[in-house]
């Protein structure tokens, strides 16, 4: 994953605080570690701490830096524990040549080994310092930084993006991995992705896979992967809706949760056009499969039964790291969904990338405009639930569900009443908020803030907000969760059950409902404590939270107390929501 960040341009007075507010924006990617390089009269002056980006902050202690050239990093580790010694930037053996990187070099141990034969000195066990003496390797009296830039990149196998300083100009490359350029009034930019540059410039260079740019203080130069040249075309990006804050909320995972009646109103009101092209493209298609991670993998689990439910329809479904080894069965008459918050997760870049060599057609659902998914895709639908800063996915969760429903309903020819159905789904989430729900899980979590376990079952659609919920409280308050099929217990689950054990089952008004109902009946009769999600009060439940009955729109409102949950278990551990440890909103390595 990692955050890179670099800018040329006219003298800064306080470039080293331009370079933080600009890895703010990235932090969401890794935050292990943070550092910024700055050029001072050709002298690079290097800080870096573990931690959060405020650590660094705190370390600078007021002082500014200024100067024309910078580059910072924040990291998610993959190469080497989480010390200063491994955070970036990372220099060459003359400390001339700055680099920070987001990727996986995976033939590092063997170009380290060549490197340190031929007299190199390495400072730490990163797999990114082996591309700053690379770099040095190929950085002869004949050849220019760029080239030497290009022919050490050309060497790295793996999914990269590299960002390297050296005297006054920036080169960067990238394959597999995102990078963006961006040319402003007062300087140019390099940047993980465009929501980072969105208070800064909408003039944006997109890179193929392969390519590079050199940026000096006048221009932004196009590297093509055979070493051609030429002038970088700009790209307007306008991205008015991509800034957030907190908006008076403590953490943006809270109002994130509190935004999805709003999320579900903007999907109900997309272009009618979109959605019906896109359920012309499922309707034609000689097989339609689903891809996605994490969270967005739920929803195309739950995509499967909104499918089979409400169209009639069978579609498949494989997270994206396994989709590359189901590849076999598309044909160009295929079609692909792949569903991504932030349109660079690389398993699920993979699985795109599988279906193309195939011919396949891909259809993109993503929230952030402009993102590597959006460009590989021939079909794209924005999931418009503005900036999701929390790591925690949530309201585009909620996106995804309700595109997920109106594609079925207009595949069933049924648009206005899937239209309508997310406009009532809508409703019925507010006033669920409304109705004081976060008090009655403020309750709960009390309850069950010292359990080991949390088990949630449901059945059919719910199956998958099982699943979600689970995912939800263990990545949040590291409290271990499992979300079940219900029908799944008696084949092995249930021995886990012991008195008191928390079971969160997950009941709607639809046909799973008397079972789901035994199943916790099931679990309460080997002591376990029922805790039910459901818009009617049942005998069996020890705690109830009532939800509205949403129809087939269940999921969409059955998942939201738990994310509540999440939230409130992490608070009362001490823990912070938006940063929940070894995570990182966007994840770009394999
Ligand atoms: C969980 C979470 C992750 C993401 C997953 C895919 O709360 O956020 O599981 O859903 O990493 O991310 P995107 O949607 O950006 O592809």
């Amino acid at each position: 994953m990692c955050g890179v960040f670099g800018y040329v341009g006219n003298r800064k007075q306080d470039l080293s605080g331009f370079l933080l507010a600009g890895l703010s924006k990235l932090e969401y990617r890794g935050y292990d570690s943070a550092g910024i390089a700055v050029l001072q009269n050709g002298k690079a002056r290097i800080f870096k701490e573990v931690g959060e980006l405020k650590n660094l902050k705190r370390a600078l202690n007021g002082r500014k830096f200024e100067g024309e050239v910078g580059i910072g990093h924040t990291r998610w580790a993959t190469h080497g524990q989480v010390t200063k010694k491994n955070a970036h930037p990372h220099t060459d053996c003359t400390g001339k040549i700055i680099v920070v990187h987001n990727g996986i070099i995976e033939n590092f141990e063997k170009l380290k080994a060549r490197l340190i034969k031929s007299g190199h000195k390495f400072k730490s066990e990163t797999d990114t310092e082996v591309f700053a003496h690379l770099v040095e390797e190929f950085l002869t009296k004949k050849t220019t930084f760029p080239e030497a830039v290009r022919r050490a990149f050309r060497g790295l196998e793996g999914l990269n993006a590299v960002v390297v300083m050296s005297n006054d100009q920036i080169v960067a490359f990238r394959r597999g991995s995102p990078l963006i350029a961006g040319n402003g009034k007062y300087g140019n930019f390099i940047s993980s992705d465009i929501p980072a540059l969105a208070e800064i410039t909408d003039k944006i260079i997109l890179l193929n896979e392969g390519e590079g740019v050199v940026l000096s203080k006048d221009a932004v130069i196009r590297i093509r992967p055979d070493g051609t040249m030429g002038r970088a075309k700009t790209t307007t990006i306008k991205m008015k809706e991509v800034t957030a804050d907190k908006g008076g909320f403590s953490h943006f995972l809270i109002k994130e949760i509190f935004e999805q009646p709003e999320v579900l109103m903007r999907v109900a009101s997309n272009e009618e056009d979109e959605i019906k092209e896109a359920a012309s493209l499922i309707k034609n298609a000689w097989g339609t499969y689903f891809t996605a991670c994490g969270t967005a993998a739920y929803a195309g689990l739950a995509a499967t039964y909104m499918f089979s439910e409400i169209a009639g329809r069978h579609v498949n479904f494989a997270v994206g790291s396994e989709f590359p080894y189901l590849e076999d069965f598309l044909v160009p008459k295929s079609l692909l969904i792949a569903a991504s918050q932030s349109g660079e997760t690389m398993d699920t870049l993979e699985a795109v990338r599988a279906a193309k060599r195939h011919k396949s057609k891909i259809l993109a659902l993503v929230n952030v405009p402009g993102s590597s998914l959006e460009r590989l895709a021939d079909y794209v639908i924005h999931l418009r639930a503005g900036p999701e800063r929390a790591v925690l996915s949530t309201k585009s969760y909620i996106a995804k569900l309700a595109f997920f429903t109106l594609f079925a309903y207009t595949i069933a020819g049924k648009y206005k009443k899937g239209v309508e159905l997310i406009r009532k789904t809508s409703k019925k989430m507010a006033k669920l908020f409304n109705d004081g729900l976060e008090s009655d899980i403020k309750k709960l979590a009390k309850r069950l803030v010292n359990s080991e376990h949390v088990y949630i079952i449901g059945r059919g659609v719910n199956y998958a907000t099982a699943l979600e919920g689970a995912l939800k409280i263990k990545e949040a308050s590291y409290i271990h969760a499992e979300g079940f099929a219900g029908g799944e217990l008696k084949h092995g689950v249930i021995a886990l059950i012991e008195k008191g054990t928390p079971c969160i089952t997950v009941v709607a008004n639809d046909k799973a409902r008397e079972s789901i109902l035994s199943n916790a009946m099931e679990l309460k009769s080997r002591g376990g404590y029922i805790i039910g999600i459901s818009p009617t009060k049942e005998s069996v439940f020890d705690y109830w939270i009532k939800v509205p009955d949403a129809k087939v729109a269940s999921p969409i409102v059955s998942v939201v107390p738990m994310q509540l949950l999440a939230y409130h278990l992490t608070l009362l551990k001490g823990f912070n929501p938006d940063r929940p440890r070894n995570l990182a909103k966007s994840v770009t390595v394999k």
